[in-house]
């Protein structure tokens, strides 16, 4: 580290007129490592001229001031870099209501978890499979999720105000990632037995088996938008994340440990789930927004063909998602058996239908959980559990020393 009386060592001298080194310079500037040489000579293409990438490109082709109306959510041309001015405030919004939705894992209590999961005659059997099987689906999900932002979606969005939001999103991915290898390192659960869940539960396996190919299409490097066919792919795999995994997938898991929670069982995990939960709903109202704002875009999309294959992709999510209910509940447990599930996932699949413009998909679905939207509605200063841990630790300070 530096100290403040240390020889200060003067940067490489600069012709302050064009900016380029000094001939004179005092201190030569070392030679490029090997590693570095072979990192430049991998930009160059056959001529020896710098390839460009879409960053570059995407800077280049603007060189006027960016103007609000030029921005587009797919295939823009404005420059990226800049996120104002604003066109997309709901996006920006929900960036806003993420933030102010911060939490930790640490900051939840999990005594009481810990004392009642190691009491032999704590829960029964049933409640313990719900537990073990709720976490072997959400360890590995919410990673499935992050890497489908980051190496994926983000890449192919070229609104700012979006890209802004999804890289908030992807720290809340982490973060939920981080609280159920919490929850499994307090109970002191077997970790490879929950962490390989998705290799060897078949519900949970054919779960991610659905998800796979759709989030293989955004993230495949060579995969580009900008054709018709090309476009409805990335609709239809922003369609299947945000309206099948985080608005169908997640909420039989939800549901079933909140519903101990309500009967003052696993507090801590169920407060986890529950801040879980809110900022899933946000994600979740985020990529339909994201999906209706393409679709006005670009109408020509949405053709009918599109839509029923859609409504086809929504309805085998909804059967996915009830063989989980089934697999995870073989027996009616805590007030809850699997057919009142399929009425949930009916409910839950007509309103997603409705929210990106859809027909309903089932009829007469009424939703048998009524008290979920009240857990949704949670603030965090109001503790619904009363098990927050006040004194946790919120970074460290820095030093001069
Ligand atoms: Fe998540
Ligand atoms: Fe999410």
């Amino acid at each position: 580290m530096l100290n403040f009386d240390d020889d200060i060592v003067a940067p490489p001298a600069q012709n302050l007129s064009n900016g380029e080194p000094a001939r004179a310079a005092s201190n030569p500037v070392a030679p490029p490592s090997p590693a570095h040489v072979a990192d430049y000579r991998a930009q160059m293409n056959e001529t020896g001229k710098p390839v460009e990438n879409d960053l570059a490109a995407q800077m280049r082709a603007h060189t006027g001031r960016v103007r609000a109306e030029d921005k587009r959510v797919i295939n823009g041309g404005a420059d990226v870099n800049q996120l104002v001015p604003f066109k997309y405030n709901w996006a920006w919004d929900k960036y806003l209501g993420g933030c102010a939705n911060h939490w930790m894992p640490q900051e939840i209590n999990m005594q009481r978890d810990i004392e009642l999961w190691k009491r032999p005659d704590g829960l029964t059997d049933d409640e313990r499979l719900i537990v073990k099987r709720n976490l072997g689906f959400f360890v590995t999900a919410d990673s499935l999720a992050a890497n489908n932002i980051v190496l994926g979606t983000y890449r192919h969005i070229t609104a700012p105000e979006c890209r802004q939001y999804l890289l908030r999103q992807a720290f809340e991915e982490a973060i939920h990632t981080h609280a159920y290898q919490y929850i499994v390192q307090s109970l002191g659960l077997d970790e490879a037995e929950i962490f390989n869940a998705y290799n060897e539960i078949k519900s949970i396996r054919d779960k991610d088996d659905f998800l796979i190919p759709f989030i293989q299409t955004l993230t495949d490097p060579n995969f580009k938008t900008g054709t018709p066919e090309a476009d409805q792919a990335l609709l239809k795999s922003l369609i299947v994340f945000s309206c099948i995994m985080e608005g169908l997938f997640f909420y039989v898991g939800f549901v079933q440990i909140l519903a101990l929670g309500r009967q003052n069982k696993m507090t801590g995990s169920a407060e986890q789930y529950q801040y879980i939960l809110r900022d899933e709903s946000m994600h979740c109202n985020f990529g339909i927004d994201l999906v209706n704002t393409i679709k006005m875009e670009n109408p020509h999309l949405w053709t009918e063909d599109f839509k029923t294959e859609i409504k086809g992709l929504i309805k085998r999510g909804v059967e996915l998602e009830y063989a989980y209910a089934e697999d995870t509940m073989p027996r009616g447990v805590l007030g809850l058996n699997a057919p009142m599930f399929k009425e949930y996932l009916r409910f839950i699949a007509n309103r997603r239908c409705q929210q990106i413009g859809l027909d309903a998909l089932f009829d007469k679905a009424e939703n048998p959980f009524p008290w979920m939207s009240e857990v949704m509605d949670l603030k965090k200063e109001k503790n619904f559990f009363e098990t927050r841990v006040i004194e946790y630790q919120t970074g460290g300070a820095l030093s001069w020393e």
